[in-house]
């Protein structure tokens, strides 16, 4: 379905149909109704996820640990992306270390919350099939679970943007959960939502990444921490634009 093309889309997500043609001429829209319900559904959710997740890097060391590392290879000189950033929280992590950081996400509601919870971190809306930024605009890219809503047979054109806006050697962390499933949730934190949770396997996501011409460095997989997180096996792909 085409994007502002669809009456049941656009009375869900209360947006006048002049605003939403204007967003597709910008480039900004998707051409299918999956990334409508991505929206609508993280929108609906923002307040109660931000003040659910906000800190959740304090119990979560291995992440510490990764994105301390994107830090290290990106450098504190180059813009550091939190690509599907939420509330903002790894924005947040990365900048307590030093790094420049911005955040994207496709949700407006999100990027409210995460403007309110970090008022000194550039965040916009934006959808990571198609990104406003120019090409070589960032040194490096911390995906955390934003691929998860994205389906098999886009993941490539996603990973393929990420590239395009990274500079050359940028630095691309993705992050997912393990599997083969594909986990329908029509209710979330009490919220009514329509969305899909994509699991990939890491040797699936990695051909993907080749795929989209990235190097790969390095992946890792780690069990869950049912103290702190859905118990789903997470991955954790670092990969470079060598060219
Ligand atoms: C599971 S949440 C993860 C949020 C945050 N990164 C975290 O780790 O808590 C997925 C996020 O990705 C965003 N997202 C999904 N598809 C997107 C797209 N095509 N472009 C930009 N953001 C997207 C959603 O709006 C949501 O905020």
């Amino acid at each position: 379905m085409g994007c502002g093309l669809a009456g049941r889309s656009l009375d869900r997500i209360g947006t006048s149909f002049d605003h939403q043609l204007a967003r597709f001429a910008q480039g900004w829209c998707s051409l299918n109704d999956e990334p409508l319900n991505i929206r609508t559904c993280y929108d609906a959710i923002a307040a109660k996820y931000a003040e659910k997740f906000q800190d959740e890097m304090d119990h979560k060391p291995f992440d510490r640990d990764c994105l301390d590392r994107l830090v290290e290879e990106v450098g504190t000189r180059e813009p550091i992306c939190d690509l599907g950033c939420g509330p903002g929280q790894i924005a947040r992590y990365l900048r307590s270390r030093g790094a420049q950081v911005l955040g994207v996400d496709c949700s407006a509601r999100m990027i409210a919350e995460a403007r309110r919870r970090n008022p000194t971190i550039p965040f916009h809306v934006g959808d990571m099939l198609r990104l406003l930024e120019a090409d070589g605009s960032w040194g490096g890219i911390a995906a955390f679970y934003s691929v998860v809503h994205i389906p098999s047979d886009q993941m490539v054109a996603a990973l393929t943007e990420m590239r395009r806006v990274l500079k050359p050697c940028g630095v691309l962390l993705v992050t997912f959960h393990v599997g083969d499933e594909t986990v329908h949730v029509d209710e979330w934190m009490d919220i009514k939502v329509n969305v899909d949770f994509f699991f990939y396997q890491p040797e699936q996501m990695e051909a993907w990444l080749r795929d989209a011409g990235f190097e790969l460095e390095t992946t890792l997989v780690r069990e869950p921490d049912p103290d702190v997180e859905v118990a789903t096996r997470r991955a954790y792909i670092f990969a470079k634009k060598s060219r």
